[in-house]
């Protein structure tokens, strides 16, 4: 693992963004893996600034709630549309699809394309509570994508993004920490106190399911890129 701490969010950003420039401009990121939240936002504003040329790049996303519409503004499929898809010109972008009628039908479909295109970086965030995607503590590592019912503790670390705690989606489409692990490359964000100590657990703790993030220190090549904050519990 590589530990690269900035002072703060923006310096962090444009750390991971330059990263992903490099590997856009020399040709080894041909699928762009990619996370929702509030994590990547400075991220996704420095690729809206700097619109370098992916119209070679397919992107795919980590998840999606079920019962939301594409259209639906709490959707990830909206949000992706909004930060980053109305501004890149990507040759194809893909998201789970949490409408579809038959889940496990578009669990099978999301690891095909998978297949297909392999990610050559993936972008991640960090829950507080260690998870990685929507893969809660205790998910096996096994796990390719799957339908996953959300924690309380997640349900109400992302309330903030709607009216009211009843609206927030109980449960979401992820790619698995197995599909997750298949990629080429990972970049992992993390900002502020609140993830210090998921932090520490995934850096410096033992490699448990019960921290689903800890999984990455078995990866080849992952660069983890936090603020000053959420590395305040590293030793
Ligand atoms: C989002 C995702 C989640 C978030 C995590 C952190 O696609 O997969 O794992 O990365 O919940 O969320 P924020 O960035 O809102 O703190």
């Amino acid at each position: 693992m590589k530990i690269i701490t900035a002072k703060n969010v923006e310096e962090a950003s444009v750390k991971a963004f330059n990263l992903v420039q490099e590997g856009l401009e020399n040709g080894t990121i041909q699928t762009l893996g990619l996370a929702t939240g509030s994590t990547p936002l400075k991220f996704y504003a420095e690729m809206r600034e700097a619109k370098p040329n992916v119209e070679n790049v397919t992107t795919v996303n980590l998840d999606e709630y079920i019962g939301l519409a594409a259209d639906d503004p709490q959707s990830y499929h909206y949000y992706m549309e909004n930060k980053l898809f109305n501004s890149l010109n990507f040759k194809a972008s893909h998201l789970p699809n949490g409408m579809a009628a038959d889940l496990d039908a578009e669990c099978e479909r999301y690891e095909q394309i998978l297949k297909e295109h392999p990610v050559d970086l993936q972008i991640l965030g960090l829950g507080t509570n260690g998870h990685i995607g929507f893969n809660e503590p205790g998910t096996s590592f096994d796990t390719k994508t799957h339908v996953v019912e959300l924690t309380k503790e997640t349900i109400e670390a992302n309330k903030r993004f709607f009216e009211k705690v009843e609206d927030v989606p109980t449960h979401a489409i992820s790619m698995g920490i197995a599909s997750i692990m298949a990629a080429k490359s990972i970049v992992l964000l993390a900002f502020g106190e609140a993830k210090a100590e998921a932090v520490q657990q995934m850096v410096e703790g033992p490699v448990t399911e019960e921290c689903p993030a800890s999984v990455l220190q078995k990866h080849p090549n992952v660069t983890i890129i936090l603020d000053e904050a959420a590395a305040g519990k590293l030793k």
